[in-house]
């Protein structure tokens, strides 16, 4: 069993009928954006903002009517995976290389849904995955270094030996710690660098996890 696809598929139960839904980006959403397809198809009406150029054309290929964020500036629920969750719920997004729209659509939202896999769980964040940020072309080196000094090691992105363009049209330094130990303060220090979009910090955001098991998957709320 995929449980990527359970999760993905899990999280429509808090899509309700005439909802603005935001579109996260990956391979775990896919299936979650595959089923309200499915449902649209069979009459349910929803609007969706997607997170990403990748995301608009596998919702638009399902069928999912689609808007903007100037059109409807508040949205029900948005639905999102992530490559890393915390026991508080805090994420590392930005794998996928969509945090900046990603988080821009999680401020908009009433209830953030993230829907993963077990194996995106880890006790303490940075563990596993380096964390993305998103930085401005322009002088992208003096904010590598700039990271550098926050403690990791921290590598330009690169696709087919260039630089990865976000849709954005800016770069991404993927920053690798042994680990996060007070992530707050690490966000503060991350956004004082000149020159940097987004972190793909997500902390306090996430208000449902949902993780894909054998069984149907295992569901956490935010702690109060
Ligand atoms: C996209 O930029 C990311 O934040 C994704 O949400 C994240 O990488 C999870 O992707 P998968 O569901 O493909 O693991």
């Amino acid at each position: 069993m995929d449980l990527k696809q359970v999760a993905g598929e899990r999280a429509v139960e808090y899509v309700k009928d005439g909802m603005v839904v935001g579109l996260g980006t990956g391979s775990t959403v896919y299936f979650t954006i595959k089923r309200l397809g499915m449902m649209v198809a069979e009459g349910f009406e929803i609007i969706g903002i997607p997170t990403s150029i990748h995301t608009e054309k596998i919702a638009k290929e399902s069928g999912i009517r689609l808007t903007t964020l100037e059109e409807h500036p508040e949205i029900d629920v948005t639905i999102d995976g992530a490559d890393e969750v915390d026991p508080n719920l805090n994420l590392i997004k930005g794998m996928g290389g969509a945090l900046l729209r990603e988080k821009i659509v999680a401020s908009a939202t009433k209830m953030e849904v993230i829907v993963v896999d077990p194996s995106k769980m880890v006790d303490i964040l940075g563990t596993k995955s380096p964390l993305p940020v998103e930085v401005a072309s322009f002088g992208w080196k003096n904010c590598q270094n700039e990271l550098k000094k926050l403690g990791c090691e921290a590598k330009l992105r690169l696709k087919e030996g260039a630089p990865y363009l976000s849709d954005n049209n800016n770069y991404i330094v993927d920053c690798s710690f042994e680990k996060i130990g007070n992530p707050e303060n690490l966000e503060s220090e991350i956004n004082n660098i000149p020159g940097v979009m987004e972190n793909g910090l997500f902390l306090g955001i996430a208000d449902i996890v949902i993780i894909g098991t054998e069984d149907g998957g295992k569901l956490f709320s935010k702690p109060l």
